[in-house]
């Protein structure tokens, strides 16, 4: 009798143990298990990434030779990626729909040359910044603009949602001119080119990556108040923020963003 009541409740432990391990095992992944991390293979966990690949040199695709995404941006996720524990997949989507398709779970992060701004925070997450960059008027070299007060009475292109919009649109009333966006960058630059825009907002980095190219461009830095930081962006209260902040401060400490500036960048 005694025998068969420790049997009993032997085989109940056990039980109770294997059903623990089951549990904590899918607790393993990141996000639940309607998240994108479903896609989990072997023990190391996947991350998915969304992006915008207009935005060489932190995001693109080199059409000529691959289908697939590279860039800053690319290359800093996998490291950081590697550090935790992560595989990273990387999905491209419009820049304009990455925060939605964020908030919605379809990606666990997004590193898009994204910054931080007090709408945006009100939505997600930034890590620390990773870098910082400049504005830069860009357009066709005859029109030979000095300054923006130059550019009166024409067309002035920025990208759908990003803050280059805003600091177009703020100017234009400054200095009199219109404003329209494009979803992604390459088509910006096709209206200047076509004639149909007058000028562009562009960052110094992706638009010093197009004068590079283009003998037909020219460009002068713009001055603005606010600082244009590049950030990881999470999911509102994402244990992630915390993992990735403390592996790029890290990384910048190291080196190694200074590194992957000098791979990608065209200059500093
Ligand atoms: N830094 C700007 C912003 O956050 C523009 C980023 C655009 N990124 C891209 N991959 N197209 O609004």
């Amino acid at each position: 009798m005694n025998k068969k009541w420790l049997l009993a409740l032997l085989m109940t432990l056990v039980v109770a143990v294997l059903a623990a391990c089951g549990a904590s095992d899918k607790k393993d992944t990141t996000s639940g298990s309607e998240g994108p991390t479903d896609t989990n293979t072997e023990d190391k966990k996947v991350l998915v990434m969304g992006t915008s690949a207009d935005y060489a040199p932190f995001e693109y695709v080199e059409t000529a030779t691959s289908d697939e995404i590279i860039g800053f941006d690319i290359d800093l996720a996998k490291t950081i990626g590697e550090k935790l524990g992560y595989e990273i997949k990387v999905e491209n989507m419009d820049f304009n729909s990455l925060i939605t398709a964020l908030q919605a779970k379809k990606f666990d992060i997004v590193l898009s040359g994204m910054t931080p701004t007090p709408e945006r925070e009100e939505v997600v997450d930034f890590s620390i910044p990773y870098y910082e960059t400049e504005q830069y008027l860009i357009f066709d070299k005859e029109k030979d603009y000095k300054e923006l007060a130059d550019v009166k009475g024409g067309l002035v292109g920025a990208q759908v949602s990003s803050i280059q919009e805003d600091l177009a649109k703020e100017f234009a009333e400054e200095h009199g001119f219109k404003v329209e966006s494009r979803n992604l960058i390459p088509e910006l630059v096709q209206e200047l080119k076509t004639g149909r825009f007058d000028a562009a907002v562009i960052e110094n980095i992706v638009a010093e990556n197009y004068l590079a190219n283009n003998d037909d461009l020219a460009a002068f830095p713009i001055e603005v108040e606010e600082p244009d930081f590049k950030a990881a962006v999470f999911q509102e209260g994402s244990p992630l923020k915390a993992e990735f902040d403390k592996v790029i401060e890290e990384l910048v400490a190291d080196g190694t963003i200074d590194e992957l500036k000098a791979k990608w960048f065209v200059v500093e």
